[in-house]
């Protein structure tokens, strides 16, 4: 099957498909996670905590994602590979504009991640306007831990989902080409999903995106501690790695992924 673009992702959306993604760090996961089938690879910047041992993302360096996404683009061949932007990557549009270069050019991604709202409106449409793809990521922003005080459910709040709506309307009017929506009420996330032209993909956003995201190690549950809600030890009846991502893949193409267990 020929590598997915935006365009594939736009024509699952329009057929209804789910897009099934995950997190990778190094080239063995990505040539694994590849041949499970899945369509989206992210370099997160979750490699700061399930990597780099910290207890958030923010510590985490341009340098370091440059570093994991050569090592994943390496070893992938059909699954569409965005990167994240580092706290404190893309303050300006200038300085968003120089890292998204490096990110595509020393790191291989296809397209940039960064978390942000109506603050991040014109940081997009600078992006976009040099033809670089982007995808905006909205609810819980793990970069914000500080300022807000902790990881928790976002936009519960009428207030605070009209605003999410609207910050995601103004994201795509700016040239996002996908939405993540992390951490919100199920019903918020299908909404939002049904009013954007955009794909939207989710974690812990409810059944009705276009697609699901997921933390590789906690789909292999090697991530220690608490952990999140939504997600789910896809090891459990599986003798391999390997199976374990088909089984999350078709889980997500099959929509028995995320269950009401898994939702806000
Ligand atoms: O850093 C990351 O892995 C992410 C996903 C969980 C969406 O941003
Ligand atoms: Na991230």
């Amino acid at each position: 099957r020929p590598p997915v673009n935006v365009g594939t992702l736009v024509k699952m959306k329009a057929e209804g498909e789910k897009i099934a993604a995950i997190t990778a760090y190094d080239a063995s996961f990505a040539t694994l996670v590849d041949d499970a089938g899945v369509d989206v690879v992210l370099v997160g910047d979750s490699l700061g905590m399930v990597i780099q041992g910290h207890d958030t993302t923010v510590p985490v360096t341009l340098a370091d994602i440059v570093y994991h996404c050569r090592a994943v683009a390496k070893g992938l061949y059909r699954p569409f590979l965005i990167a994240d932007m580092p706290f404190m990557t893309y303050a300006s549009k200038e300085q968003a504009l120089d890292n998204a270069v490096r990110l595509m050019q020393e790191g291989g991604a296809k397209m940039v991640k960064l978390e942000g709202g109506a603050g991040q409106v014109e940081i997009v449409e600078f992006l976009a306007s040099h033809d670089i793809a982007v995808c905006a990521h909205l609810g819980l922003k793990p970069q914000s831990v500080h300022k807000v005080g902790g990881f928790r459910v976002q936009g519960r709040e009428n207030e605070a989902a009209e605003r999410m709506l609207r910050d995601a309307q103004a994201l795509e009017g700016a040239g996002a080409d996908i939405v993540l929506l992390e951490c919100i009420p199920a019903p918020l996330g299908k909404h939002i999903t049904e009013q954007l032209h955009v794909p939207v993909i989710g974690i812990g956003a409810g059944p009705d995106t276009d697609g699901q995201i997921l933390v590789l190690y906690d789909v292999l549950d090697i991530t220690s501690g608490r952990k999140p809600k939504f997600s789910k030890n896809f090891l459990a009846g599986h003798d391999s790695a390997l199976e374990a991502v088909k089984a999350y893949t078709q889980a997500v193409k099959s929509k028995e992924y995320p269950g009401p267990e898994h939702c806000f």
